[in-house]
């Protein structure tokens, strides 16, 4: 460890560092209130041990700017630094979260070109014609487990826009399978869910780079982000080579799948319980009139807009942790080199300086004069920042948005009785018992 002499005295954060080995994984994978329960007896920064490596925790605006200021200084950005090394065989190595530096950035770029806002405007059409398919499935059943049901619904549209293929039962199968990998133990044996997932990584990324080759020998372009990744160049001339590519689109699953369903099932769940702003929000709707195509209304939903922002506020489902790669300083504390920094949106929306009520479910704080988001920079961080902020950001508003006004406009929704909704941490934020709801048409009651 490097430490120069003025880093020296410093102390370290308070906190406990948990059992030999495991350290506090456990309780910091399973326990939803793990982060704010540490947070009340130690501050807005301390220590502990997770995934095998000594852990700072630090939450906040100011150190979320201490953060993000200091990517590639202090802290290494990507995944391949800090990640168990399960998650790194199992995402592979040639995807963004893997890069660092410069090559991050050069994939970045690439990256962006099919989130532009003309390529998210050419996604309006299939987001809403398989948001009404599955709605209509829904009236049909009548009563559902939602947190299912959407989980089916977001992967569905991720493979139609991601890379133009219906989700089958078997390409389902084979991600839910890989994806219960990142978080397994390490262990070759052919019955575990590691070797599962490892043998779910290779056929996924053989049908996905037979689709990638099919396209390659297809004269016309489509207008999908595999179909605008295909033709992405940097200013060099630059593309992404087919190995490359193939775990690119499997990353942007990933990354967009589990954040979506958790999101939209929050939201389906924050309305249930707040049936003034359901009502709040469907007035919104009638008054933009329903019979105004979609495209051109989206912009003025300044209401559900402030709805949305509410839902990621309470239940942000992701962040990233960071390596420590030159030891710092930060509040009077050393953050040593060799150590991992977490950051976090969902503590951060919880400080009472900032936000008023923070626990209340109360869309308006978003609206001027109140505009509480707005009073200090990173104090509101769904989506994180820096050099990492989530690339999938407006394509996540603009699904999240539609789904929302598309269910409202016709449909209606309650819970249904002796359920448990508190929340599980795990692949992200979603209630214990799946959000059980009697879902119907609002004309046919
Ligand atoms: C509500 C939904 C979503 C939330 C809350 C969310 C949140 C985040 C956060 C917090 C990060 C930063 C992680 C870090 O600091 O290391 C991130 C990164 C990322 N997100 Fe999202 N995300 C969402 C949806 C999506 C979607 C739909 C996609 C793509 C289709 C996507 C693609 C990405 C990618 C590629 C990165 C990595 C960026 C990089 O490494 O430069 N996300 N997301």
């Amino acid at each position: 460890m490097t430490i120069t002499d003025d880093l020296r005295s410093l102390p370290l954060p308070p906190g406990s560092f948990g059992l030999p080995v495991i350290g506090e994984t456990f309780s910091f994978l399973r326990n939803p209130n793990f982060v704010q329960q540490r947070q009340q007896q130690y501050g807005q920064i301390y220590k502990t041990h997770v995934f095998g490596c000594p852990t700072v925790v630090i939450i906040g605006a100011e150190a979320n700017r201490f953060l993000f200021s200091n990517e590639n200084r202090y802290f290494a950005d990507g995944v391949s630094q800090s990640a168990p090394p399960q998650a790194k065989l199992l995402m592979g190595t040639g995807a963004i979260i893997m890069q660092t530096g410069d090559k991050h950035l050069q994939q970045r770029k690439l990256l962006a070109q099919a989130f532009q806002p003309r390529a998210l405007a050419g996604y309006v059409d299939i987001m809403t014609a398989t948001t009404y398919n599955y709605i209509e499935t829904w009236e049909r059943t009548g009563n559902l487990n939602w947190y299912l049901e959407i989980r089916k619904y977001t992967l569905d549209v991720a493979c139609k826009l991601l890379v133009g293929i219906d989700v089958d039962n078997d390409f389902g199968k084979l991600y839910e399978t890989w994806g219960k990998g990142l978080l397994s133990f390490p262990i070759p044996l052919p019955w575990t869910k590691f070797s599962k997932a490892l043998r779910s990584r290779k056929l996924l990324l053989a049908k996905i780079e037979a689709i990638i080759l099919e396209r390659q020998q297809e004269s016309t372009t489509k207008q999908d982000v595999l179909g605008l990744l295909l033709q992405a160049r940097d200013e060099n001339g630059n593309s992404f080579n087919l190995e490359e590519l193939k775990e690119q689109l499997l990353i942007l699953l990933f990354a967009g799948h589990d954040t979506l369903s958790s999101s939209l099932t929050a939201l389906c769940l924050l309305l249930a319980q707040n049936p003034q702003v359901k009502e709040a929000v469907r007035a919104e709707q009638m008054q933009l009139g329903l019979n105004q195509p979609l495209t051109l209304v989206l912009k003025q939903m300044t209401y559900l807009e402030q709805v949305l922002k509410e839902v990621l506020r309470l239940y942000s489902p992701a962040s990233g942790p960071r390596k420590v790669i030159k030891s710092c300083e930060f509040n009077g504390y050393l953050i040593p080199q060799g150590w991992q920094v977490f950051y976090h949106p969902a503590a951060t929306h919880q400080d009472s300086s900032i936000y008023t009520q923070p626990e209340d479910f109360d869309p308006e704080r978003f609206a001027p004069p109140r505009s509480e988001d707005k009073q200090k920079s990173m104090s509101y961080i769904p989506f994180g920042g820096g050099v990492r902020e989530c690339l999938g950001r407006e394509f996540a508003k603009l699904e999240m948005k539609l789904f929302a006004a598309l269910l409202v406009r016709d449909y209606d929704w309650e819970l249904l009785p002796g359920q448990n909704v508190d929340m599980v941490m795990l692949p992200t934020p979603h209630p214990r018992d799946g959000l059980k709801v009697k879902f119907w048409r609002r004309d046919s009651r």
